[in-house]
């Protein structure tokens, strides 16, 4: 057996037997089996039922709890997203399986016709995807994946093959998508941002008209409560963006949609760090990446942060107002080593604030105000608590030094994935389920802080310490 051979050998071995909790290892082996039924053999869906294909920022989290039970698999889900990048760089946020029935999820590959509508964009040409992209957490979950095992990573050329792909996406983000004109990233779709029908888009959206209900059938809604998913109305305006894109061969720029958003962006500035410290292990050096994160740290306090609503807000490009509406998107920007000192604290003051009520009301933060007029427990990212921002939130406490609140947040993930079956969302007050169970990233998460007791932060792991 070869060296690589002998690597992989070990790390398929490590996936059935490691197990670190040291106590019954029932949420341990409960998240690894959900994570096991998930897996397609190239990457694994979010979930079997609602969605039935490779999601982006799905297989970025996926990928950063996957590295704790198997180092290889770990390797492949992000290599099998990066495959699938366009030639402008772009991630797409879909990557279809051509073996899973066309009616099984809408958008399908025959709405996108990646292919053929892409082409000018440089949309791969055997593997169909969406369009559209998600947030950019991919550099941060690589950089993590090889430290699970360096030794791995480098016998297969895990970062040499990747860095040149992440830094691609990074550069079209950055160039293609500061449509704001002030350093920023913009989303031209909810979906792009991930938090489909946030109240934060009720105002961008109001100026978009709606796609005629007759012309798309949904089918989320063979698999979800209509109460916990968003209303026709937003599908319908969904389908009109992606439809407009489509039909303007996928080019940026124009659109009724833009918008900067603080955790897109946060999560662009965290992946910058993580770049710089792959180049670093590549034997280049990440100055020029750190200090680009910095200047974007700058740019996302000075474009979206409200020093007298201690809260980070959504910038409107098209009429380039702040919207007034708090969501935990504006709280993920504690992910940043680089925020200032009163910044944070003011923020982790709103954390714990009657709007968002870590510590006090909430068993876990929601993803909308608690005050807010468009609240509602169940329905998706307009209340419900999610296990991606509530991960975000834990290690961004812990970045902030905030332990204490991160250790009672830590403590109620593992508590709730494990009550709710590993569901996609809960209600924040009582931890209820909504949505599908057996839900990929809350799985995986949930290991990572199983596992996180005895490593250091996600944040220290970008930004220093010790060399694989
Ligand atoms: N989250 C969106 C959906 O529900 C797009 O990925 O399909």
């Amino acid at each position: 057996m070869d060296r690589t051979a002998q690597l992989v050998a070990r790390s398929t071995e490590r996936s059935i037997a490691y197990d670190p909790s040291g106590s019954p290892p029932s949420l341990h082996v409960r998240a690894a089996k959900v994570l096991e039924d998930n897996w397609t053999g190239a990457s694994t869906v979010p979930s079997r039922s609602l969605y039935p294909h490779q999601w982006s920022w799905d297989s970025a989290f996926i990928a950063i709890g996957l590295r704790h039970i198997s180092p290889l698999r770990a390797q492949k889900e992000l290599e099998t997203l990066l495959a699938a990048q366009w030639g402008d760089g772009r991630v797409p946020h879909i990557v279809f399986n051509p073996s899973v029935p066309l009616d099984a999820y809408f958008p399908s590959p025959d709405f996108w016709r990646s292919s053929t509508a892409g082409r000018t964009a440089g949309a791969p040409r055997t593997v169909q995807t969406s369009g559209i992209v998600q947030p950019p957490v991919h550099a941060l979950a690589v950089w993590l994946v090889h430290r699970a095992d360096p030794g791995l990573s480098r016998a297969r050329g895990f970062l040499t093959r990747l860095y040149p792909r992440l830094a691609a996406w990074h550069r079209y983000l950055l160039h293609r998508r500061d449509l704001g004109g002030g350093g920023l990233a913009s989303v031209m779709h909810p979906w792009e941002q991930g938090m489909d029908n946030s109240p934060c888009w009720d105002a961008p959206l109001a100026r978009v008209t709606p796609a005629p209900a007759r012309s798309f059938r949904r089918a989320d809604l063979d698999h979800g409560a209509p109460e916990d998913r968003p209303t026709d109305l937003d599908y319908g305006r969904y389908v009109r963006l992606a439809t407009d894109y489509r039909e303007g061969a996928y080019a940026d720029g124009s659109g009724d949609f833009a918008v900067e958003d603080p955790s897109f962006n946060a999560l662009l500035i965290a992946s910058e760090h993580a770049l710089a410290r792959i180049a670093d292990e590549l034997g280049a050096t990440g100055t020029a990446r750190r200090a680009r994160a910095e200047r974007l740290t700058a740019a996302l306090i000075e474009r979206l942060w409200d020093p007298e609503k201690a809260m980070f807000f959504c910038r409107d490009v098209r009429n380039g107002d702040l919207v007034p509406e708090r969501s935990v998107s504006g709280l993920l920007p504690l992910l940043l080593p680089g925020l200032p000192r009163n910044i944070s604290t003011a923020l982790v003051g709103t954390t714990t604030s009657e709007h968002f009520g870590l510590g006090t009301s909430t068993r876990l933060v929601p993803s909308y105000d608690l005050l807010g007029e468009a609240f509602d427990p169940h329905r998706y990212w307009r209340g419900p608590a999610w296990f991606n921002t509530s991960w975000l939130l834990e290690r961004g406490l812990r970045t902030q030094g905030e332990h204490r609140l991160a250790d009672g947040l830590r403590e109620a993930v593992l508590d709730i994935a494990q009550s709710s079956d590993f569901a996609e969302y809960v209600d924040p007050y009582t931890g209820e389920a909504c949505g599908a169970t057996g839900f990929s990233w809350t799985a995986a998460l949930s290991l990572d802080l199983l596992h996180s007791q005895t490593e250091p932060t996600a944040v220290n792991e970008i930004k220093g310490g010790n060399r694989g």
